[in-house]
C-alpha cells in the first residue's frame, strides 16, 4: 500500500490534533510540520521524528510531500490551499475555507482543475450517530422537515483578560464566531437534512468591544496568556451571533452561538423536527441520538457497530457501550478523506462522503449572506 507522504502546516491547537489523529491511519506517513513560530515547529518534529520544514514555500517545493493539511489561522487557509493545488499537492483544510466566497469558488475550480477532491474539517458530521441521524432523515423516518433549531455556545472568551487571533480582522477576517463555529453548526443542519438554507436574517453582537491583549504575542486557542503585560485593544469582531434560517423546503430554523456562556465549554445542539418525529443531538453527550415521538414513548439511540444503520456502522469503531469522542470525528473524517486518495490512486471510483472543498464553500455564502443581513438589518438570500 502507498502511503500518503503529509506535512501539516500550523502545529497549534487543531494542528497537534490532526498530527494525533494522522498517527493513527496505516496508509499515512507524517514526514514534516511547519509553523511560523519556529521554535514550537522544531520541538514537535524532535518530538515525532519528522522533518522540520522553515516555510510552507519549502514543502510545496518538496516532491517527496503529497499531501498537506493547513492549520493555520484563517488568513492563511486561501492562499496556502491555492498555492498547494498549484503545486499538485492534496489538501485537507481547516475551516473556514477562505475569506471571502470569491476566494472559496476559486478554489472549488481549481480543484476540479487539477482533478481532485480536497477536504475540509466540519468534523462533526463524523460522529457515528449523526452520520446516523442524517440517514435517518434520508430515509424518511421524520417526515416532512418543519423545523432546524441549535446552538453552539463556548465560555473561553468570557472575560477580557481573554484572548484570541479570532478576534482580529486581519488574521479572522470579517467574522470571529459566525466563520468559526456557525460554519460548522450550519454544515451539520444542511448535513443531516440535506436541505439548502436559502435566506438568512442575522443579529450579531460584540459584547466587549474592548479586551486586554498580551503585550508579548499570541495566546494558542484555549491556552490562559501568561504575562503580565496587556494592552486595552478594541474589538469589532462579533463574540455573540443569532441567525434566523429559511431552508429550501420552506422550513424555518434558528441558531444562536455565544463564547461568553459560562460553563458551556464546546456545546453544540442540533433539534430537527419533521411531521412524523423528531431527532436531536448534542455535542456534550455525543454518543446518543434523541428520537422523539409522538403518539409512542421516545428513544435514546447510542452509537453501535451492530444497531446502527448498516451505511453508518463502520464510523462507530468501538464495540457497544464504548462512547466514543472528537478525536474519533476527526480519525472518521481523516480514514475517508485517505481512502479516496487510495481509491484516486487506483482508478477507483468509489463515494466518499467526507466534506470537500464545495462543502467549505457553501459555507462562506452562508456566512457572507450572514454578514449582509447584518448590514442591512434584512433577509439576504444566500448566494449560489
Ligand atoms: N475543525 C475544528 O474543530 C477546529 C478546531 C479549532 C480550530 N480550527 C481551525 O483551525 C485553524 C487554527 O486554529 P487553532 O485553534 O489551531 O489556532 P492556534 O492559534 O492554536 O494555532 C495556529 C498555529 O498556526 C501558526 N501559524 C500562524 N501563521 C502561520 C503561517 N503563515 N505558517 C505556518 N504556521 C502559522 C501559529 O504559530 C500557531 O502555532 C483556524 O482556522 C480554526 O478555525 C478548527
Amino acid at each position: 500500500m502507498k502511503k500518503q507522504r503529509v506535512v501539516v502546516i500550523g502545529v497549534g491547537y487543531i494542528g497537534m490534533v490532526h498530527i494525533g489523529e494522522l498517527r493513527k491511519l496505516p496508509n499515512v506517513e507524517l514526514v514534516g510540520v511547519v509553523d511560523k513560530n519556529q521554535d514550537l515547529a522544531k520541538s514537535i518534529a524532535e518530538r515525532y521524528g519528522v522533518v522540520h520544514y522553515p516555510d510552507s514555500e519549502s514543502v510545496l517545493r518538496d516532491p517527496a510531500v503529497d499531501v498537506i493539511h493547513n492549520c493555520t489561522p484563517n488568513r492563511e487557509h486561501y492562499p496556502l490551499n491555492k498555492a498547494a493545488l498549484l503545486a499538485g499537492k492534496e489538501v485537507l483544510t481547516e475551516k473556514p475555507l477562505a475569506l471571502t466566497a470569491k476566494e472559496s469558488e476559486e478554489l472549488v475550480r481549481l480543484a476540479k482543475e487539477q482533478k481532485t477532491r480536497c477536504a475540509i474539517n466540519f468534523c462533526y458530521r463524523y460522529y457515528p450517530v449523526v452520520q446516523e441521524a442524517k440517514v435517518r432523515v434520508a430515509k424518511g423516518e421524520l417526515g416532512v422537515i418543519y423545523n432546524v433549531l441549535g446552538h453552539y455556545l463556548q465560555d473561553w472568551l468570557l472575560y477580557d483578560t481573554d484572548y484570541s487571533w479570532r478576534l482580529e480582522p486581519d488574521l479572522a477576517g470579517s467574522s470571529n464566531i459566525l466563520a468559526d463555529l456557525g460554519s460548522h453548526w450550519c454544515d451539520l443542519a444542511e448535513f443531516i437534512t440535506g436541505l439548502k438554507i436559502t435566506e438568512i436574517f442575522a443579529d450579531f453582537r460584540t459584547t466587549l468591544p474592548f479586551r486586554k491583549k498580551p503585550k508579548d504575542g499570541t495566546v494558542l486557542t484555549f491556552s490562559k496568556a501568561e504575562t503580565a503585560g496587556f494592552e486595552e485593544v478594541p474589538i469589532s469582531l462579533e463574540d455573540y451571533g443569532s441567525l434566523l434560517l429559511r431552508f429550501e423546503n420552506g422550513a424555518r430554523g434558528t441558531f444562536t452561538t455565544s463564547e461568553l456562556a459560562a460553563g458551556r465549554k464546546c456545546d453544540i445542539e442540533i433539534e430537527v423536527y419533521g411531521s412524523n418525529a423528531s431527532l436531536a443531538w448534542r455535542h456534550e453527550r455525543s454518543s446518543e441520538l434523541w428520537l422523539g415521538h409522538r403518539d409512542k414513548a421516545n428513544e435514546l439511540f447510542f452509537e453501535s457497530p451492530l444497531l446502527q444503520n448498516e451505511k453508518t456502522r463502520r464510523f462507530a469503531r468501538l464495540p457497544s457501550g464504548h462512547p466514543m469522542g472528537y478525536h474519533d470525528a476527526i480519525y472518521n473524517l481523516f480514514a475517508d478523506f485517505y481512502s479516496y486518495l487510495e481509491s484516486k490512486d487506483n482508478q477507483n471510483s468509489t463515494e466518499f462522503a467526507f466534506p470537500d472543498f464545495e462543502a467549505g464553500h457553501r459555507e462562506m455564502l452562508i456566512l457572507e449572506a450572514a454578514l449582509a443581513s447584518k448590514e442591512k438589518g434584512t433577509w439576504v438570500a444566500v448566494g449560489s
